[in-house]
C-alpha cells in the first residue's frame, strides 16, 4: 500500500469518519485510523447508538407495562427478556459501524486499523499491536474523542460501578440503581434502567440538574422524572464509594448542611462528565498546544499551533455532541480543499433522549439576562396540543425566545414528544435568521406537533389560537 497521504485523520468517531469521506469526495487521498477494531467512535460502539437502542426499547416496555392496559390494549403475559434486548442493541451498533466500513470503501477512504500516534507533524505511526508502521501526511486531523472521568479514588470496574459503558450492557436489571451525575448520560440511563424495574437515585452536585439547560426546561424536567419514579438528591457531593459483598455502598455530602450521608444500592453509574481522549498520541512531543483543560487548542479554523494539524469533536473545546464533531470534520476537509468550511457555534441542537425528550438550540434565558439582551417570551404547552392530546402525550411545552427589538429567534427550548426531531426545524429556521413572526407565519400541518411551536411562535406576540 501507497504511504503517503494528503490527509491522516485519527480516530474513526462521527467526527474523524466523516471528515475523512467529506475529504475524500472532495479529491484528497485520505486515510483513517481507528483502533477500537469498529469504526463510529464512542457513539456508535458505545454511546448515542445503543443507548438509543435501549431507551427505545424500554420506553416501550413501560408503555405496555404501564400505559396500555388504560388504552384498550390488554396484555396479561408481559415478560422482559434483557438477553433479547441487549441482542438487539448488539445488531443495530454491528449494521451502522459496518455500515461506515462500507462507506469509506465507496469513498475510497483507506481504513488503517491500529493506535495513531504523532512522529512528526507530517508522520503518524499506526500500530495494530503486532506491527507499527510510518504513514507520510500533508496533513494531520485528531479526532480521538473523550473518555469518561471519574471521582478521584473510585474505581470503575464496568460490572458494579459502572461507566456509561458498563450501564449498556448490564446483565440482569438491578434492584436498585445510584446515578451519580444529573446529566446527560445520568438522566438517560438511568431512564432505561428505572424504565426496567430498578429504584434509581440520582445524586447530582449542583443544585439543579442538566446544567447549562434553560433553567425553566430543567425544573419541569426534573419533575415529570420524578413522577416517573426516579429520586433526585440534589446539592448531594458524592465523596466516596465502598464495595461491600451484596451491594456498593455510597458516600455523599449535603453542600448546604456540610452533614455526611450514606445509601447503599446493588449499581452505581458514574456519569460525572468526559474528558477529552488525547493520551498516547505524542502531542507534547510533536509540540501539539493544548489547555489546562486537557484540550487541544484550536482557532477559528480548526487549526492547532502547528498549521497542517487541526483538531475536531470532544477533544476540542465546545459541546461534547456527535453532530457537533460531525461540523467540524465536514468544515476542516473543505478548508483543506480550498473552500470556506465554518461551524455555526451559536446553533448547535441539543438534545436528550428521555420520555418526554428535551430538546434545545440557541440561548437560554439565564443567557440572555447575562448578556444583557432583551428577549420576548412566547410559550405552549402541550396539553393544548391536539396530536399530543389524542396520543395521551401532554407533558411539556415549547418556549420561544426572541428578541424584544427586532423579533430575531435567540433560543428555543422544547420538553415534550418528539422534541428530539423537532428541534431541527428550530435549528433551520435560526441558521435563516428567522423571527418568530416567520415561524408563526409559516404554515404547519394538521394535527402535529408541530404546531405547537407555531403556537408558541404566535405566543411570543401573545396571540397562540389553541390556548
Ligand atoms: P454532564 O456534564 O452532562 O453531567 C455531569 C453531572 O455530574 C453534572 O451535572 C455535575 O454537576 C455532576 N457531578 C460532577 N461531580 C459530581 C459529584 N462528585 N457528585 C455528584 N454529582 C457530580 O456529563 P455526562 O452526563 O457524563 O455526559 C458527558 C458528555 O456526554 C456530555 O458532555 C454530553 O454532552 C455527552 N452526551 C450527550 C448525549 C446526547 O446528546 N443525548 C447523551 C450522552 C452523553
Amino acid at each position: 500500500m501507497d504511504n503517503k497521504f494528503d490527509l491522516i485523520v485519527i480516530g474513526g468517531g462521527p467526527g474523524g469518519y466523516v471528515c475523512a469521506i467529506r475529504a475524500a469526495q472532495l479529491g484528497l487521498k485520505t486515510a483513517c485510523v481507528e483502533n477500537r477494531g469498529t469504526l463510529g467512535g464512542t457513539c456508535l460502539n458505545v454511546g448515542c447508538i445503543p443507548s438509543k437502542s435501549l431507551l427505545n426499547l424500554s420506553e416501550n416496555y413501560s408503555k405496555a407495562k404501564n400505559n396500555f392496559n388504560l388504552q384498550g390494549i390488554e396484555i396479561s403475559d408481559l415478560k422482559l427478556n434483557i438477553k433479547k434486548m441487549m441482542l438487539n442493541k448488539e445488531k443495530s451498533v454491528q449494521i451502522l459501524t459496518k455500515g461506515v466500513e462500507f462507506l469509506f470503501k465507496k469513498n475510497k477512504v483507506t481504513y488503517l486499523k491500529g493506535k495513531g500516534s504523532l512522529t512528526d507533524k507530517k508522520e503518524v505511526l499506526v500500530d495494530d499491536g503486532k506491527n507499527k508502521k510510518i504513514y507520510k501526511t500533508k496533513n494531520i486531523v485528531i479526532a480521538t474523542g473523550s473518555a469518561p472521568t471519574s471521582i478521584p479514588g473510585i474505581d470503575i470496574d464496568e460490572k458494579n460501578i459502572v461507566s456509561s459503558t458498563g450501564a449498556l450492557s448490564l446483565e440482569k436489571v438491578p434492584e436498585s440503581m445510584i446515578v451519580i451525575g444529573g446529566g446527560y448520560i445520568g438522566l438517560e440511563m438511568g431512564s432505561v434502567w428505572s424504565r426496567l424495574g430498578s429504584k434509581v437515585t440520582v445524586l447530582e452536585y449542583l443544585d439543579h440538574i442538566t446544567p447549562g439547560m434553560d433553567g425553566e426546561i430543567s425544573r419541569e424536567f426534573q419533575k415529570i422524572l420524578t413522577k416517573q419514579g426516579i429520586e433526585f438528591k440534589l446539592d448531594s457531593k458524592v465523596v466516596d464509594l465502598k464495595k461491600a459483598k451484596l451491594n456498593i455502598q455510597v458516600e455523599y455530602e449535603d453542600n448546604k448542611t456540610k452533614e455526611k450521608k450514606k445509601i447503599l444500592a446493588d449499581k452505581v453509574l458514574v456519569s460525572v462528565g468526559r474528558r477529552p481522549f488525547t493520551s498516547g498520541l505524542n502531542l507534547k512531543k510533536a509540540g501539539v498546544k493544548t489547555d489546562d483543560k486537557g484540550r487541544i487548542e484550536v482557532n477559528e479554523r480548526l487549526q492547532t499551533n502547528l498549521k497542517n494539524i487541526f483538531a475536531i469533536g470532544d477533544v476540542i473545546k465546545g459541546p461534547m455532541l456527535a453532530h457537533k464533531a460531525e461540523e467540524e470534520g465536514i468544515a476542516v476537509a473543505e478548508i483543506l480543499a480550498g473552500q470556506a468550511g465554518h461551524v455555526n457555534y451559536d446553533v448547535i441542537p441539543g438534545v436528550i433522549y428521555t420520555s418526554p425528550e428535551v430538546a434545545a438550540v440557541g440561548k437560554t434565558e439565564e443567557e440572555l439576562k447575562k448578556e444583557n439582551i432583551s428577549y420576548k417570551v412566547g410559550k405552549f404547552p402541550f396539553l393544548a396540543n391536539s396530536r399530543a392530546k389524542v396520543n395521551n402525550e401532554t407533558e411539556g411545552f415549547v418556549k420561544i425566545l426572541a428578541n424584544s427589538k427586532t423579533d430575531k429567534v435567540l433560543g428555543v427550548h422544547i420538553i415534550g414528544p418528539h422534541s428530539g426531531d423537532m428541534i431541527a426545524e428550530m435549528a433551520l429556521a435560526m441558521e435563516f435568521g428567522a423571527s418568530s413572526e416567520d415561524i408563526a407565519r409559516t404554515c404547519h400541518a394538521h394535527p402535529t406537533h408541530t404546531e405547537a411551536i407555531k403556537e408558541a411562535a404566535l405566543a411570543v406576540d401573545k396571540r397562540p389560537i389553541h390556548f
